[in-house]
């Protein structure tokens, strides 16, 4: 299970995605209805879940879904007991570890993979993202096209710097 705040889905997580799906048969990419760290969303739990939809149509591997609640008792209810999380730098590291520890002292028989994304995704974030699309910056590097679209009729066509 991959699980996230999703607001929106950026090129890193799409990199985290590719390359989980050689470790994994199956994958299930679920958004948060409660994301501790999202203060001011741009998308609703639903659009984020319709935008991965959209960018996974053709991956049959992957699941979209989205989950109320604690993410160990969704995973437990899906029977996936291995989480993965991206980890970008040291930065993050804290965080992830603190979480990782704290599940699985809430359900013990899951296992956290931290995985690495391609250096040119390193600096990148959905809260970069929506902060800069919010301003009027060119984001078209840093999302999948159908994410860009929806940016567009979100925040107006500069996000595609045209
Ligand atoms: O993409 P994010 O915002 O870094 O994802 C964080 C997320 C959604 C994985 C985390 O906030 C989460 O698991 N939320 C569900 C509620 C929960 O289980 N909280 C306890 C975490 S130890």
């Amino acid at each position: 299970m991959y699980p996230g705040s999703f607001d929106p889905i950026t090129l890193g997580h799409d990199d985290i995605v590719r390359r989980s799906l050689k470790l994994v048969d199956r994958l299930i990419v679920t958004v948060a209805y409660t994301a501790t760290q999202v203060k001011q969303p741009l998308f609703e739990v639903r659009e984020r879940v319709e935008l991965l939809e959209r960018v996974y149509a053709d991956e049959p591997r992957v699941e979209v879904s989205s989950f109320q609640g604690l993410l160990v008792d969704f995973a437990r209810s899906m029977s996936a007991p291995i989480i993965i999380r991206g980890l970008r730098a040291v930065s993050d590291f804290e965080y992830e570890f603190q979480m990782a520890l704290m599940n699985r002292s809430l359900w013990p028989e899951i296992e956290v993979i931290f995985m690495a994304p391609a250096s040119q995704y390193t600096f990148l974030s959905s809260s970069l993202v929506r902060e800069v699309a919010r301003l009027g910056g060119r984001v078209a590097d840093f999302v999948p096209p159908v994410v860009l679209d929806a940016l567009i009729e979100r925040v107006g066509p500069s996000v595609a710097g045209e």
